[in-house]
């Protein structure tokens, strides 16, 4: 549960961009830019997180550059890892180049991963893993591909601010999968929103209504530690809830449309309708959000994971001028003037290129020439939103922006170990005797 509201704060919304030098390790101020991967040197691949999106990020990554090999791979369990294994070399054959000897299972994996003589790291564990495996990344002079979100608490976010800050130090690339932000019509969409075509932008709504993902029951000789791992999108403390898991792209793009600028406070209503049985973990299944910023905008998130619902994946941007929706499943992008008249749509036979693969051709691009990608303010912001939500309908209050970047607030277990684990209660704001 959160402790939000604790005093003490070090960040706040300002400094959040430029997070304290004093904070970083003395290591990160040596500089050793990768920019020497010549046009036709090897970029050998480490991936962390053998599942279904690991295995299609080591693909695009192979995809996007043929100089790059993929050359070690770790996961927490050797079905996952082999099963990966054996897709990729269906994809890319000779260039899959893992020997039993660099293929890494285990909690310690990420670390034998990152020593085996890797340029670049792909993240792709549950997120709860993410801000140890990305220090450890950077730490060690990798590029780095992240899949979102990039933390599921506070604690987890200041670790990946302050990464991000060295990996801009050193030059290391550092590219997040928000892939909305990759997407070439949503691009365009935006970059016209940000030159003014419906003028000030003071309200944004985003929707992320779906239904609810699978689940994994639990097999025999599963210690509680595995099933809950295996089962991961269900438990709070390895996803973070639905709202930071899956609905954290339709807050960050409500981030985008507001110019990346962080909210002041949040108060949220959230609950569990159907969600029920052990393999529910103890995650929500409806969130709504009301993100208040000190200009006078707001932005409202709302997201379900509920089966038989109507489904909406869509922001409705509005500004002192005109509104535009952004419709991610359409896919279509509207711009609309003040008579909600239609002034510019994305064409519907324009370059749209799979965003998953434009993320890995931008980042081995960077990294040939010698260019670096920080993707770290936002993907830390949205990524600190959506926990924001979470907490805000989890505990019943008001949750401050400067309060969850200082919450000392750290999910899961300290030791992992495949063993015991509680199961954990489903929150409920009435646990904070408000
Ligand atoms: N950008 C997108 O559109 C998108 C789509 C799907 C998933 N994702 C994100 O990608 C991440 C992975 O999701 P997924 O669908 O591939 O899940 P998955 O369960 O298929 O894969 C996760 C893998 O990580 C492994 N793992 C767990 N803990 C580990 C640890 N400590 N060390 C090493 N390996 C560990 C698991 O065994 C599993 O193989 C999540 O953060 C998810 O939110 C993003």
């Amino acid at each position: 549960m959160s402790d939000a509201s604790k005093p003490g704060n070090d960040f706040t919304r300002r400094q959040f961009v430029h997070t304290s030098t004093a904070a970083i390790g003395a290591a990160s101020l040596v500089s050793p830019s990768l920019g020497w991967i010549r046009g036709d040197d090897t970029i050998k691949v480490g991936l962390i997180g053998c599942g279904g999106r690991g295995t299609g990020a080591a693909g695009q990554a192979l995809n996007a550059d043929p100089g790059v090999v993929l050359w070690a791979m770790g996961d927490a369990f050797d079905d996952r890892l082999q099963s990966s294994h054996g897709n990729l070399v269906a994809h890319a054959g000779e260039r899959v180049q893992v020997p039993e000897d660099r293929r890494f299972t285990g909690f310690d994996a990420y670390r034998k991963v990152v020593d085996s003589d890797v340029d670049v790291v792909i993240l792709t564990t549950p997120p709860h893993f993410r801000p140890a495996h990305m220090r450890a990344a950077i730490d060690a002079g990798k590029h780095v591909f992240t899949e979102k979100p990039m933390a599921v608490d506070g604690t987890g976010v200041r670790s990946v601010i302050e990464t991000a800050k060295m990996a801009r130090e050193r030059n290391l690339n550092l590219m997040s999968g928000f892939c909305w932000r990759y997407n070439m019509p949503n691009r365009e969409c935006y970059a016209r929103l940000h030159d003014g075509a419906i003028g000030d932008i003071h309200t944004v709504h985003s929707t992320y209504l779906t239904g609810p993902l699978g689940k994994r029951p639990r097999q025999e000789g599963w210690s509680d530690m595995e099933w809950q791992m295996r089962n991961w999108q269900h438990f709070n403390w390895l996803g973070g809830d639905h709202i930071v898991e899956q609905a954290c792209h339709a807050v960050d793009k409500i981030n985008w449309a507001m110019n990346n600028r962080p909210p002041s406070r949040c108060y949220a209503v959230g609950g569990r309708l159907c969600r029920e049985g052990l393999e529910s973990g103890d995650i929500y299944d409806h969130f709504g959000v009301l993100y208040e910023y000190d200009d006078g905008a707001r932005a409202f998130h709302m997201c379900r994971q509920i089966p038989k619902c109507w489904g909406d994946n869509t922001e409705y941007i509005i500004g002192s001028e005109g509104n535009c929706s952004v419709n991610s499943w359409g896919p279509t992008q509207i711009i609309r003037n003040g008579s909600n008249e239609e002034t510019w749509r994305f064409p519907r036979n324009g370059a749209n290129p799979n965003m998953y693969q434009v993320e890995h051709d931008e980042l081995f691009r960077a990294i040939r020439n010698g260019e670096t990608i920080n993707d770290g303010d936002f993907m830390a912001q949205s990524t600190l939103m959506s926990i924001m939500g979470r907490e805000a309908a989890y505990g019943g209050g008001v949750v401050t922006y400067d309060d969850a970047l200082n919450s000392q607030n750290r999910l899961g277990p300290s030791e992992y170990a495949f063993a015991d684990l509680e199961m954990p209660p489903v929150p409920r704001p009435d646990d904070k005797g408000a």
